[in-house]
């Protein structure tokens, strides 16, 4: 089995790369599996699955990442006797990751946390940096903790399986960290748009490894997102206002943020801050990837209203992470005007 790891200030990560879905080892003190109704079926017929161990299946839906699931996984775990030394599996995708590691972490102030992710999402970015959450009060992931897995388990036999909107969202978060981080990730996109589409394994592994290479490098610098962490946010303050705005339906979260990804980058053209060769290639890039016209879908005022209500903006400015160029990114406060003439 191939692996890889890296060390934040919590410790050492370790990444295997997996032929088939494989689960962790569990040793004497014990452990859990943590599943949603989607990914159950995967976890029950992975290498390695114990049927002497709990498995705590989540009903599938972003509704469902809350305190009732977090007290549920953590009733069992107290009722099966573990420990701080026992294992929280987490098999699947986002939510899966998210909350199996919130759990991990709070259970007697932290016991040890393994995810297998089940979405190229969850591979390249929710399994991989130690954010952990659950959604609150209607905002997402407002509550939670920085909390490394201890190892992560990835095989891209999965990706066969998933929609294509769930395809393309892992996929865009992926062209995210090219344009940040890696030049290899970026000419991929704009070479191989067919074997891209038609999931070629190889392929897929490599963007994987790449992805997971480059976060890994952003998160052992700068895990608690005190400064450089900020750039994975490229796209998101757009991209989420644009997610609220539909009820986070109609639209996957990795085609938002490619969209956002887009506006941020025709903002920084308009301001002249970004290189305009670049911002043209980077629009048609992400348009030839596109599933929907967006721009069919939203109400701008009211994305711009959901984008005011960031939680890291600052006297009344919108904090955008914008580009000069690939792999050269700075944070932007911008005024409502100029982000109103790139809606
Ligand atoms: N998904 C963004 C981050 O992990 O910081």
């Amino acid at each position: 089995m191939d692996s890889f790891s890296f060390t934040t200030v919590q410790g050492k990560t370790e990444v295997f790369y997996c032929d088939e879905p494989f689960l962790p080892p569990v040793g004497t003190a014990g452990g859990m599996y943590i599943a949603d109704s989607n990914t159950a079926p995967i976890a029950k017929s992975a290498k390695n699955f114990r049927h002497d161990l709990p498995l705590v299946i989540i009903e599938a839906g972003e509704e469902n990442k809350n305190f009732t699931s977090l007290v549920s996984i953590l009733k069992t775990a107290l009722d099966a006797g573990l420990s701080r030394n026992s294992v929280f599996i987490g098999v699947g995708g986002g939510l899966v990751c998210d909350l199996a590691a919130f759990a991990a972490s709070v259970y007697m102030r932290g016991a040890k946390c393994k995810l297998v992710p089940t979405s190229l999402l969850a591979m390249a970015d929710a399994a991989i940096g130690g954010k952990t959450a659950i959604n609150f009060d209607g905002y997402k992931n407002m509550v939670g903790t920085f909390f490394k897995a201890d190892e992560v388990y990835i095989s891209p036999k999965v990706l066969k399986s998933l929609s294509e909107p769930e395809y393309l969202s892992g996929m865009f978060e992926i062209f995210k960290m090219g344009l940040l981080y890696s030049k290899d990730i970026y000419q991929i996109f704009r070479n191989q748009k067919e074997n891209i589409l038609a999931r070629d394994e190889d392929l897929c592994l490599d963007l994987v490894k790449k992805a997971v290479e480059a976060k890994a490098l952003v998160v052992s610098r700068d895990f608690d997102e005190k400064n450089e962490r900020a750039f994975l946010n490229l796209g998101h303050t757009f991209g989420h206002a644009l997610e609220s705005v539909l009820n986070f339906s109609k639209i996957s979260h990795g085609e938002a943020v490619a969209w956002g990804i887009s506006k941020a980058i025709l903002l920084g053209k308009k301001l002249g801050l970004t290189d305009s060769s670049y911002a043209d290639e980077v629009c048609a890039v992400i348009h030839s990837y596109s599933r929907i016209d967006v721009p069919l879908l939203y109400d701008k005022e009211k994305v711009l209203l959901a984008m005011k209500k960031d939680k890291k903006n600052i006297d009344n400015k919108i904090r955008l992470i914008l580009q000069k160029n690939i792999c050269e990114t700075f944070i932007y406060e911008a005024s409502e005007k100029d982000i109103r003439e790139v809606l």
